[in-house]
């Protein structure tokens, strides 16, 4: 890593005030390494803005920094005194990922900010340019003491009235990130979760996000004027937005730039921002591929809670891990494991989960052992319904358990909108909550998947152990959500949207698309289901990263079903990933190297519209020959009436090859590229 620092003296204020304004320019901003991207801070009548521009034009106007705490206490008149510029150029090997390296090359501007009077509180503004965005974040320097912030009053004054995806944030009930995508002009919004991704009318792509929450209340965007928005952070159940005691570090503000969709992804701005692992050996954090006692009981064929269709029966969970060991799969989720799901569990009050006593026709060891026999694990499951103390009573003791038995990863789960005491589900007392699972579960050697998360804000370069989460509508709505499910162009908006957070567990792969109840209860059409073809579901492995990707539906459902080879055989931990073709709400086109082997994997997805595509496979390495195996949509496929048909065929392939994608409405098409016998 180079490093090269250069601190300025304390006489800033005064030559900045002198400077013409060509030259402040300078002073007073960082420039990315490829000089594209520039973020800079302009004092103002004692008051405090940053603006960001790309290529000379502007993304953020200047946008008003600060804080508000208890009492109405703002920051008094600001002055800059002073200032230090540091760069760094490192790159490291990620234990899994969508990428196998990742390279922070930054340049930074560390702006050291007093109250001119008063208090005289003293603060650093700390500024990175890279090239794919800006961040900055708040140092709060000793005379901060301790302090409960009410609000951040962090602004993002965008230069466009750009076009937003979001879904709405921070209401007072619900507080969930399981909502369909809108999209709308910014000046329509009113507040949102983050990432909120925004298409400027000149084509640059814009993602406000945050990295690195460790101690603090995750932020949602309020517009407060035009085209301005402003951080609103989740509350404790008192109000206090974070409470804290300085010196304190707030999280990053990200705000990264793309010149087109397609290079939005693989997002890797988040990482850059977190601290390295702190975990050294980190050869038992295995990506993989697992089944699980789960869709039943979203489709109502099996029950969470005791009975004759009880999932988490020992002879049931066999047949799930007998499906799994037989086609390499990794693990077996068992939910309804657990006593607790026999009351209205739902209800954050009512629930009482142990999580250390399982259903009497559940045999844990035995079932752990069974998994480890053949080669995988089974996967334990926490739900908690928001009801934290609960859990935490039992946190050490659950995963001490799964330890000993040789369960080697859990899922978690937050249905609920507050916790027991009336805390928000991003707030900083969840924020911490989540850290404290993530780091005992470490200790146990556990890898953690959460469902109702808090955002993903990069934490797995810390904890690698963090697999995968949830956070946005995934499979389970096409069992029971409204609107007959998510419509067909939901996962094209979630690649340029929640995915550019982190990985999503998504829980692809359902094969019977119709979803024949066996109670023989005739379907109405306005019913839930997976809207999409097979094809489709087989795409979305790529599609959608995830280091845990399920194959979600009834093992029943795979028997004789030719196309789940694909699911065999797709990689779940890869090299590269490059973005060939995509517009949001439209479609998708991914490839993806699989770690350490000769093989690729495209993933190309649809809305409702069908869609054909040429793509040329110049990705490959030249001079080699390739076996495509590619799973199209079959003659007629609709996800409307006809969403079954598979079209299994091989094409020799090589760098100089271009595929024709056709993809029917609501389709899809997955490819693995593997290297000619
Ligand atoms: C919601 C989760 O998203 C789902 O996967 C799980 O089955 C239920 N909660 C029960 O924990
Ligand atoms: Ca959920």
């Amino acid at each position: 890593m180079q490093k090269r620092l250069r601190a300025w003296g304390m006489g800033l204020a005064l030559a900045v005030a002198a400077a013409p304004a060509a030259a402040q320019q300078d002073t007073m901003s960082v420039r990315s390494p490829d000089g594209r991207n520039v973020i800079g801070i302009e004092p103002r009548d004692g008051r405090l803005f940053y603006r960001v521009s790309r290529d000379g034009q502007p993304v953020m106007l200047p946008s008003r920094l600060g804080f508000e705490f208890r009492g109405g206490d703002t920051l008094g008149a600001l002055r800059v005194t002073g200032a230090a510029r540091d760069s760094a150029d490192e790159t490291w090997t990620q234990p899994w990922g969508e990428v196998a390296h990742v390279r922070d090359h930054h340049n930074e501007l560390r702006v050291h900010v007093a109250e001119a009077g008063g208090q005289a509180r003293a603060f650093d503004l700390v500024l990175r340019a890279f090239d794919d965005g800006v961040a900055f974040r708040y140092e709060l320097g000793e005379r901060f003491g301790a302090f409960e912030m009410m609000e951040e009053l962090t602004e993002f004054a965008l230069a466009d009235n750009a076009r937003a995806w979001w879904i709405p944030g921070n209401q007072p009930e619900p507080d969930r990130q399981e909502i369909l995508y809108s999209s709308s002009p910014v000046s329509r919004l009113d507040t949102v979760h983050t990432p909120l991704t925004l298409q400027y009318t000149n084509g640059t792509q814009v993602v406000i996000h945050e990295a690195n929450l460790v101690d603090y209340a995750g932020m949602y965007l309020a517009r407060t004027q035009n085209r301005v928005l402003r951080s609103t952070l989740a509350r404790w159940a008192d109000g206090v937005a974070v409470r804290g005691t300085a010196p304190f570090v707030t999280p990053w503000r990200t705000i990264q730039v793309a010149d087109r969709p397609e290079d939005l992804a693989p997002s890797l701005l988040t990482l850059k921002l977190n601290p390295p692992s702190r975990i050294a050996n980190t050869s038992w954090i295995t990506p993989m591929k697992y089944n699980g006692v789960w869709w039943g009981m979203h489709i109502n064929t099996e029950t969470w809670g005791s009975g004759p269709t009880h999932g988490a029966r020992t002879e049931n969970v066999k047949r799930y891990m007998d499906f799994a060991a037989a086609n390499g799969l990794g693990g077996t989720l068992v939910e309804g494991w657990n006593l607790g799901w026999d009351v209205d569990w739902f209800n954050t009050m009512q629930a009482t989960f142990s999580f250390t006593q399982p259903y009497p026709d559940f045999d844990l060891p035995g079932l752990a052992a069974y998994a480890r026999a053949r080669g995988m694990t089974l996967i334990g499951h926490h739900e908690t319904a928001t009801k934290i103390e609960n859990y935490e009573r039992q946190l050490d003791s659950a995963m001490a358990l799964y330890e000993r038995v040789g369960v080697r990863a859990v899922k978690t789960g937050y249905v609920g909108d507050k916790t027991e005491h009336g805390h928000a589900h991003q707030s900083q007392y969840m924020v911490r909550h989540h850290r404290r699972v993530i780091e005992t579960a470490a200790r146990h050697g556990i890898m953690v998947n959460v469902h109702e998360p808090i955002k993903d804000t990069g934490e797995r370069r810390t904890w690698p152990n963090m697999l995968s989460r949830e956070g946005s509508r995934g499979m389970e709505y096409n069992a029971w959500g409204g609107e007959g499910g998510n419509p067909p162009e939901h996962e094209t908006i979630l690649f340029f949207t929640r995915m550019l957070a982190g990985p999503m567990d998504f829980t692809p792969g359902i094969f019977d698309l119709l979803i024949q109840r066996p109670t023989g209860t005739p379907r109405r059409p306005e019913d839930a289901r997976p809207r999409t073809t097979l094809a489709k579901q087989l795409a979305l492995y790529v599609v959608l990263y995830s280091p845990l990707q399920m194959a979600a539906d009834l093992p029943e459902n795979y028997a004789d079903q030719p196309a789940f080879q694909f699911i065999r055989d797709v990689a779940v931990d890869w090299d590269t990933t490059v973005v060939l073709n995509g517009r949001i709400g439209d479609h998708v086109i991914v490839a993806r190297k699989e770690k350490g082997q000769d093989e690729w994997f495209v993933g190309a997805i649809t809305d409702e519209e069908a869609r054909s595509f040429d793509v040329p496979l110049s990705f490959l390495p030249a001079g080699r020959r390739y076996v495509a195996e590619i799973y199209a949509d079959g003659p007629g496929a609709d996800w409307r009436d006809n969403p079954l048909p598979v079209t299994i065929s091989r094409q020799d392939v090589d760098a100089g090859s271009t595929l024709r994608i056709e993809m029917a409405p609501g389709g899809g098409q997955a490819i693995r590229i593997r290297p000619a016998d």
